[in-house]
């Protein structure tokens, strides 16, 4: 019996790979483990919270005695591990936040496995989900390769590159069976709108200004929520111990061509005049050490695992923005309260 538990199951991927996984596996016992930030939201995974192989744990992974005790009561097999601080304007205002959850919080997960398996690594699986902001920032031309030599660059893509690397360092030492990936950029239905999609599809539906940090010229590469949520699958059951799977849709876009085609596409939806979203885009102060390229190189996981993304970016996005428009209670029950606060700081 495959007793998987999954961290970070009420955010913005976690829930993807909690429905994934509960609707994949019934045989498999999902206990989705998540401390409820302001970035949890159990309205993410309403539909499965019923079946009968799933459980919500209410927990924080920063204390390591209550990771210790869940390990044992619930005799954990796998985890897929995703709770973190995730966004980079957050982590410049308050580093520690990060550092604390993403690393202590996964050496403490790391401890709770090594301490529970005692040795005993048969039909057992450590996966932690990691970013592509690990290896830092690419000029004009290259793309992130699984070697490519970590270089973070903000108190967030740090935090996870130092979790990876105590990842790797209970695989050389104590011969833990750990699978890691770095993802590229991801969209898709639940993205909590701090983030640059559902931040602007939030505002061109509230009419406010779109803030474009600097010239908009810094590149992204795009992968829709629920191919990812496959990958993740994919290497949890074919993934190779020890080894490195890096993800992505071989889809960059620069920050203002994105926002022009979001525009367009919602005043298309809207059914209004083309051009009347686009009168919003604001260009304001630009991040502080703000990265100017991510691109992933994802053979190896379409190779050897067989794993691409099956929707272009059209159809993803335009899935997206269908997906706010009908969850517009959603978006009204996440942006109010201290999410006001968090963009007047942040945008005022
Ligand atoms: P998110 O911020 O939407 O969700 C994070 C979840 O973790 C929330 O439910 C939150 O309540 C929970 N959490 C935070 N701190 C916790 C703690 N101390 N204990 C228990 N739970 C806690 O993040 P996301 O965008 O879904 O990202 C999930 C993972 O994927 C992260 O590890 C992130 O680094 C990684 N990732 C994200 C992207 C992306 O584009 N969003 C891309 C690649 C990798
Ligand atoms: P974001 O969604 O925060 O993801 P990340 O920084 O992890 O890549 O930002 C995506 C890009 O959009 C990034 O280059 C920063 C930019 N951005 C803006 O221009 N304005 C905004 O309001 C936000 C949130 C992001």
């Amino acid at each position: 019996m495959k007793n998987i538990l999954i961290t970070g199951g009420a955010g913005f991927i976690g829930s993807h790979v909690v429905r994934r996984m509960v609707t994949q596996y019934p045989d498999a016992n999902i206990y989705n483990l998540d401390a409820l930030t302001y970035a949890g939201n159990l309205e993410n995974i309403k539909d499965i919270e019923k079946a009968t192989n799933y459980e919500f744990i209410k927990a924080d992974i920063v204390d390591g005695a209550l990771m210790e005790k869940i390990f044992v009561e619930k005799d954990i097999t796998h985890i897929i591990h995703l709770a973190a601080e995730s966004h980079v304007d957050r982590s410049i205002t308050n580093p520690m936040a990060f550092v604390e959850t993403n690393v202590i919080g996964t050496g403490n997960l790391l401890q709770a496995a090594k301490k529970h398996w005692n040795g005993n690594y048969n039909g057992k699986k450590f996966y932690h989900v990691s970013t592509d902001e690990v290896y830092g920032s690419l000029g004009e031309t290259g793309f992130f390769y699984e070697d490519t030599a970590y270089d973070p660059r903000s108190p967030y893509s740090a935090s996870k590159a130092s979790s990876d690397h105590l990842v790797r360092a209970f695989y050389h030492t104590y011969g833990m069976p750990i699978v890691i990936s770095n993802c590229s950029n991801n969209y898709g239905p639940n993205h909590f709108p701090e983030k640059l999609i559902p931040l602007l599809i939030n505002n061109i539906l509230n009419d406010k200004p779109l803030p474009i940090y600097g010239k908009g010229d810094n590149v992204r590469d795009w992968l829709f929520v629920k191919d990812h949520a496959v990958a993740i699958d994919t290497i949890l059951y074919k993934g190779k111990e020890g080894e490195t799977y890096n993800i992505g849709g071989h889809n960059e876009w620069s920050n203002i061509d994105l926002v022009r085609l979001l525009c367009d596409k919602m005043d298309e939806k809207l059914g209004r005049e083309i051009g009347t979203a686009q009168k919003l885009i604001t260009f304001v102060k630009d991040r502080a050490g703000h990265d100017m390229r991510y691109a992933i190189d994802a053979t190896k996981i379409e190779k050897e695992l067989g794993w691409t993304p099956s929707v272009t970016f059209e159809e993803g996005l335009s899935q997206t923005i269908d997906w706010y428009f009908e969850n517009k209670d959603w978006l009204e029950n996440v942006t109010s309260g201290d999410y006001a606060n968090y963009y007047d700081k942040m945008y005022s």
